[in-house]
């Protein structure tokens, strides 16, 4: 009776409160919860839902996020250096504004390797103050590489540097941002794009682009930096491949006018038998990503571009410019797109953990941040966890250092290509199921990738057993990866 009531009060009262502390703040992005002074982001004794006994397993075979690095590989190397630095930025188009940036311009420099590299980014921070790191948003890679200040590492803080080193396994679209007070430092320009090329693809296509939706110190509406729009060369008859990265929290309606498209990849991974389509909104939410394969008609342009904002806006080739989708136009629904391919992972299989994630307004579970409890998993674990959109706006719920499956939407099995991804968007109501194999001890992050949400209370951890972490979350160290 009385969890009931706590919990009752919870799903009333936080929402209210929230409503409430962000109307006061004028803006959702800012921390408005008070964090405590130091948290050990890395324990697993607060589990126990579903009967999975909860107390940190001492089994003596402990090991800690910070050792667990790359393995020796064959493929070439591939050095990079970012700085990350205070500076105002010139966008073209539209006003010169502060911004932090990598390298000197926001997004940071397009890195570009092929599956199989290694990938070495020598990190510099000249002058963010709260100190920054760089996260792999997508990127499967072992826990010390994450670049979560607080879990796998402390900020780098202004003067000092951090060596990221990881293998490209695999091909996709990816991007990167600071995991330092991400909401904040993600608006404020400290984001970037990697693109890991295949070795050999599935797909055929003349030219590759990959492009950035942002909004800049919550002011300007960037597309690639600009904010008049990109125009990106395309003869007739050719074929493009679109990288659409949502660098933004709210999600993009994108459409494409003037030819028929497909969906080639979501998240970075490639779908099976994608089918064309003509005139349907993509739903793109904060930080995913999806890849579009487009053939030039022979005379005119093609569009792709958002529906809400008009500075998101690609032209791709010369000509007649095409004519517009209509508002209600049908929306693009992965669960039934494509050809079907069995991997063996189904809903029926038996897991050896099944975790139930409600989604409120900045709540997951009616908890908030270190409160909700971790979803603790054992290597070589199937995990199904269940997400409920319960409450609030949009939730893209991105997990860290995997790719899952999708199984069901609202119930029901998905029909078409399988879907693979590191997040999954609820739009109210939505109900979902996905599945992913233990496969990469660590500590990782799970959080809805709104990232005024997450620095809002939706974040949380999927925690291996014994695996620890020397570093701390909270005011004391200073590490608040939101
Ligand atoms: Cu873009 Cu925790 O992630
Ligand atoms: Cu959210």
């Amino acid at each position: 009776m009385k969890i009931g009531a706590t919990f009752l009060l919870n799903r009333i009262c936080i929402p209210i409160l929230c409503i409430v502390v962000c109307l006061a703040a004028s803006a959702c992005g800012n921390r408005n919860l008070k964090f405590p002074e130091e948290i050990d982001m890395g324990h697993t004794g607060m589990s126990g839902h579903e009967g999975h006994a909860g107390s940190t397993i001492s089994t003596g075979s402990e090991r800690s996020c910070e050792k667990l690095v790359e393995a020796k590989s064959d493929g070439p190397t591939r050095t990079f250096e970012l700085t990350a630095a205070k500076t105002s930025a010139n966008v073209p188009g539209g006003k010169t504004t502060k911004a932090w940036t990598f390298n000197g311009s926001t997004p940071g420099p397009e890195l570009r390797v092929r599956e199989g590299d290694r990938v070495v980014v020598k990190l510099s921070n000249q002058d963010i103050g709260k100190g920054v790191t760089i996260h792999w948003h997508g990127v499967v890679l072992p826990c010390s590489q994450d670049g979560v200040a607080g879990v796998t590492q402390d900020a780098v803080m202004p003067g000092e540097q951090f060596t990221y080193e990881f293998v490209a396994k695999h091909p996709g679209t990816y991007w990167y941002h600071s995991h330092q007070q991400s909401s904040e430092q993600a608006t404020m320009g400290l984001i970037g794009r990697l693109i890991v090329e295949p070795k050999s693809t599935t797909f055929r296509y003349d030219r590759d682009y990959a492009v950035t939706l942002q909004k800049l110190n919550d002011k300007q509406y960037l597309t690639n930096g600009r904010a008049d729009g990109l125009a990106l060369e395309a003869k007739p008859g050719e074929t493009v491949r679109l990288r659409l990265i949502n660098a933004y929290n709210e999600v993009q309606w994108m459409g494409v006018a003037g030819a028929d498209f497909r969906v080639i990849s979501m998240d970075g991974q490639d779908l099976n038998g994608p089918r064309a389509l003509n005139g349907e909104w993509i739903p793109i939410g904060g930080g995913q990503r999806y890849d579009l394969l487009i053939t030039m008609p022979e005379n005119g342009q093609v569009q792709v571009y958002s529906k809400e904002r008009k500075e998101w806006n690609i032209a791709l080739g010369q000509g007649r410019a095409p004519e517009k989708l209509d508002k209600d136009a049908k929306e693009f629904d992965f669960t039934s797109y494509g050809t079907p391919k069995e991997d063996g992972i189904t809903p029926q299989m038996k897991f050896d953990r099944s975790y139930n994630l409600e989604l409120g307004l900045l709540d997951i579970n009616g908890r908030q941040f270190h409160e909700i409890p971790p979803l603790v998993v054992k290597e070589g674990d199937w995990v199904k966890v269940r997400f409920e959109h319960k409450f609030g706006g949009p939730h893209p719920m991105h997990l860290h250092g995997h790719i899952f499956k999708v199984l069901t939407k609202n119930g029901k099995a998905l029909s078409g290509s399988p879907i693979y991804a590191d997040s999954i968007l609820l739009l109210r109501g939505d109900v979902y199921e996905i599945a992913f194999r233990a496969d990469n001890p660590g500590l990782w992050m799970e959080h809805c990738h709104n990232l005024g949400h997450a620095a809002n209370g939706m974040t949380m951890m999927v925690n291996y057993e014994g695996v620890t972490t020397p570093f701390r979350v909270g005011t004391k160290s200073g590490n608040l990866p939101d």
